[in-house]
């Protein structure tokens, strides 16, 4: 994708030195992505993988974006992970970044309260129950604004901005009421909820109403396309047809016609393929079997230390597994990697002291002074030992209970360059829409889990080869590439106005 951008007249150029030495300051860009995290977060020198006081930021939704804007002129908008840290724009690894700020009070109400402990439950299927705070939504609102306000400053004229996700649903009618010139679209990484449980919500007609703000809205399935315009007509009273909006201004004019349509994300195949390929990340691989103690089968799951992840339900079928006899430390082992996250949220705290306490139950029943039954590792790994661990492992697990989609999924049939393997899929990540030739199964099923799980492990090689084949193609022809020209092509394409 080819986009410019150029000086803007009369800004200073500010902007603190980086790591790169350079400024990216006093620009108009004429594209711009706006997600509440900035692609690299700030960290301190002990912090693993901090490089020049930077690390890369955490979720899906960086893997996916960044590829695309290291190869675009356009401008990334995000927060950059530091309360009440101040930064001007600045380069990192070939992108132009504007960084947000957020001060204590708004990384608590906004990030850890509205985004993450109202939205993002009551968005997966009220796994934990939401927390519906007044003080919540009142810096929900300010904030967003930050965000809008640092697009307006920074965009040029008729710009193509591209908000991200759950925390900046506010920003698209922001936006168009400050920058009516501006084309803009909105994808959202995580489900969109069915309306009986958006209901809930005391702000749900803000929400509709600030999504509506873009041209175009993004989902992952087609089933949350269908959601939020089932929630526009039913909050709102809009009239929805072939999945279009005709949005009224204030004198009841339609300003202009909002599209909502699936676009499922996808993962730098180019990136994981390589790797995969490369000598030494194979030989890492083989490590990795032999410092295990070379089990017949790894199991491996990778996600963050997130009640959606399934990881309990897991868990608890593997430990059935080995209470039944029907896999056994010396054959099998299961390294659970679960990245840190949100850790000043009650639900997140709760989650990590029953996923450690069950882990050192397990361990402590079924260990061996030579086996571990699960290799529990509460880190963030460079992708290079991510594409290493799934070379290594047999069977990938990927549980979740409710999942926009699952990159890691993806992530782990790219990096089985030699089309073997198994992936064993819940029902309920959208990454199941695309890979069908997966196990895929229920994870409240714990029965049904299991028996999956061990028909994983006990798959024929020829079974595993035609799945995994069928998987890679699906994966190969729609990488994250397609997938950014796909929506931003939608955006760009005239909407033809059907005012019968
Ligand atoms: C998911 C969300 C992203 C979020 C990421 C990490 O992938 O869709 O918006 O950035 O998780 O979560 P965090 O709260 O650390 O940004």
């Amino acid at each position: 994708m080819h986009t410019t951008h150029r000086e803007k007249p009369d800004a200073e150029a500010g902007g603190q030195p980086t790591p790169e030495g350079n400024h990216a300051a006093a620009s108009l860009y004429d594209f711009m992505v706006v997600s509440n995290r900035l692609p690299v977060d700030r960290c301190a020198p002990e912090d693993s993988g901090c490089e020049d006081g930077w690390r890369r930021s955490p979720g899906g939704l960086v893997t996916a974006l960044a590829p695309m804007m290291t190869k675009t002129d356009g401008a990334w908008v995000g927060w950059h992970g530091a309360p009440d840290e101040t930064i001007t724009p600045f380069s990192h690894g070939g992108m132009d970044l504007v960084p947000v700020q957020l001060s204590n009070d708004d990384v608590e109400l906004y990030y850890e309260g509205f985004s993450n402990a109202t939205l993002w439950p009551l968005y997966h299927d009220v796994i934990a129950p939401p927390e519906f705070h007044r003080t919540w939504w009142d810096s929900y609102r300010k904030v967003n604004r930050r965000f809008a306000d640092a697009v307006v400053q920074h965009a040029d004229h008729g710009a193509t901005i591209w908000v991200q996700d759950y925390q900046l649903q506010l920003v698209p009618k922001m936006l168009r009421e400050a920058r009516p010139d501006l084309k803009i679209g909105f994808f959202n990484h995580i489900p969109f909820p069915p309306p009986e449980i958006f209901a809930q919500l005391p702000w749900r007609r803000a929400i509709i109403d600030g999504l509506l703000g873009a041209d175009l809205v993004g989902f992952q399935r087609s089933s949350d396309a269908g959601n939020f315009m089932r929630s526009a007509r039913r909050f709102l009273g809009a009239s929805v047809k072939q999945q279009q909006v005709h949005v009224k201004g204030a004198n009841g004019e339609t300003t202009h016609i909002a599209r909502a349509q699936a676009f499922p994300i996808s993962i730098d195949v180019k990136q994981i393929s390589e790797l995969a390929r490369k000598p030494e990340i194979i030989e890492r691989a083989q490590q990795i079997r032999r410092d295990l103690g070379s089990p017949k089968t790894i199991l491996l799951g990778v996600d963050r230390l997130d009640y959606t992840k399934g990881i309990r339900h897991r868990l608890k079928a593997y430990e059935e597994l080995l209470a039944d006899g029907k896999v056994t430390v010396e054959d099998a082992a299961l390294i659970q990697v679960a990245s840190p996250s949100r850790e000043r949220v009650e639900q997140y705290r709760l989650l990590r002291e029953e996923v450690e306490g069950t882990v050192g139950h397990i361990n402590g029943t079924y260990d061996t002074m030579q086996n571990t039954a699960v290799r529990y590792l509460h880190h963030s790994y460079p992708v290079e030992e991510m594409v290493a661990l799934y070379l290594a492992a047999d069977v990938m697990l990927v549980t979740a209970l409710r999942d926009g989609m699952n990159l890691v999924a993806k992530e782990y049939v790219t990096a089985r360059t030699n089309n073997d393997g198994a992936l064993v899929l819940s029902e309920f990540a959208g990454a199941a829409d695309q890979l069908k030739q997966a196990l895929v199964m229920n994870p409240h099923d714990i029965d049904g889990l299991k028996d999956t799980i061990m028909r994983a492990v006990d798959m024929q090689p020829a079974e595993a080869s035609r799945r995994m084949r069928s998987m890679r193609k699906q994966i190969l022809d729609h990488d994250v590439d397609l997938w950014s020209a796909d929506f931003l092509a939608a955006l760009k394409e005239k909407v033809v106005r059907d005012d019968s």
